[in-house]
């Protein structure tokens, strides 16, 4: 791993983010169908010891450089320095929660930060985008599944910011159109690498339900609160479409492959199309891991919607990708990445 700058020829991707969760998954499959990376990460919500298990898992290196999307600087040093062909952009602020006491902070990172990132494209001639965008730009849907023409909108700064990006995406290609953009839509990653070596390491008491559950079961927290047993789901808790974090990289080289060969700006729904609840969820936790996840209903969380899941029917077509992980390797390497790293990167 090197921070070198020195101008190397070989036509690489950059990824921005790619020391967090997707991003450190998305490197090993990048890396094992044979690219040259360079990782572009500010460490914010991430640790450099991913990167060093990604090169384990895959006997391969990559680049890495500190530093931040937002510093001109940097991004066009990159840019001259190396034959950057793509970029995959997944360095953003993540929490809806922060998102609505902290916009500033979302706005700047997410929207301020990728305007940086797209200026020094621009002028380097790069013109390749893999963006890491989110079913929450679906607000709460009229009906299910979702598909990629539905109706969008936010109800929070973070939901906002993925959706100005994808607007300011969709405005720079009627500019310019031999700009090639993907608009990833991403349902609810969950799961780890199968090897236990890479996953979800969250700073904080995790926000999302995957992670909150593995820390009920290794016993760091007392019990899930389930927001809500009133929804009109099947059992009354929430449904969401969890997809694989190994299966969701997948879709980047196959979204990168695709942009190879053809122009314009396409969103692909990245998600299994089917729904589990909150109970389901724990049901096959407990099960994997043979630990008890307890739990207690509480009230509704705000700005939650009742139910989400994907048509995932384009990216299959188009794309040639589909999910092919189910419920019980997503828990199961949950479980994994959990037992063996209790502490995260930092075990
Ligand atoms: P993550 O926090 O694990 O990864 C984001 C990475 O970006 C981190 O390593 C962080 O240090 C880095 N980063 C943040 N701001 C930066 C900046 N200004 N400059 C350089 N690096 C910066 O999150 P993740 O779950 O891997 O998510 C990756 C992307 O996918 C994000 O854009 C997120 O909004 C999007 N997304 C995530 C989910 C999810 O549930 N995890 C769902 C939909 C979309
Ligand atoms: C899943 C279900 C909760 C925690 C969020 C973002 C979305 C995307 C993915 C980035 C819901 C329930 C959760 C808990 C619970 N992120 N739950 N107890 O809310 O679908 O999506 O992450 O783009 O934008 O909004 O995911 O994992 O937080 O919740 O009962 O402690 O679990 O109510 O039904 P969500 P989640």
């Amino acid at each position: 791993m090197s921070s070198n700058l020195s101008k190397n020829t070989t036509k690489k991707i950059l990824v921005t983010g790619g020391a967090g969760y997707i991003g450190s998954h998305t490197c090993v499959e990048l890396l094992n169908d044979g690219h040259e990376i360079i990782v572009l990460d500010n460490l914010s919500n991430s640790s450099e010891e991913s990167l060093k298990r990604v090169q384990e898992i895959t006997g391969k290196t990559l680049e890495f450089v500190k530093g931040d999307i937002r510093d001109h600087k940097l991004l066009n040093s990159l840019f001259s320095n190396h034959e950057i062909a793509s970029v995959i952009h997944f360095a953003g602020l993540k929490a809806v929660g922060e998102s609505v006491s902290m916009p500033l902070a979302y706005y700047d990172n997410n929207v301020n930060g990728t305007l940086v990132l797209l200026e020094a494209m621009k002028q380097a001639n790069v013109k390749t985008l893999v963006f890491s965008s989110s079913a929450t730009v679906y607000g709460d849907p009229a009906s299910l599944p979702i598909s990629e023409d539905f109706p969008t909108s936010a109800t929070n700064p973070y939901g906002r910011s993925k959706l100005m990006i994808e607007e300011i995406l969709q405005d720079l290609h009627v500019s310019d159109n031999s700009w090639r953009i993907a608009l990833l839509r991403y349902f609810n990653p969950v799961g780890a690498h199968p090897s236990g070596r890479i996953g979800e390491d969250p700073n904080d008491i995790p926000n999302n339900l995957m992670p909150y559950i593995a820390q009920v079961a290794i016993g760091k927290l007392d019990k899930l609160s389930v927001f809500g047993n009133d929804y009109p789901t099947h059992d009354g808790t929430g449904v969401r479409d969890y997809i694989h974090v190994v299966d969701l990289s997948l879709g980047h080289v196959r979204a990168i492959e695709k942009l190879q060969k053809t122009a314009g700006i396409h969103a692909w729904n990245l998600g299994v199309g089917k729904g589990y609840s909150v109970l389901e969820m724990v049901a096959a936790f407990e099960q994997a891991s043979q630990q008890p996840v307890p739990y207690q209903f509480a009230p509704r969380r705000s700005g939650d919607i009742a139910a989400c899941y994907a048509n995932p029917e384009k990216a299959l077509n188009e794309l040639g990708w589909k999910a092919e992980k189910g419920v019980d390797d997503m828990v199961s390497d949950s479980w994994r990445w959990q037992s063996v790293n209790p502490n995260g990167y930092h075990s």
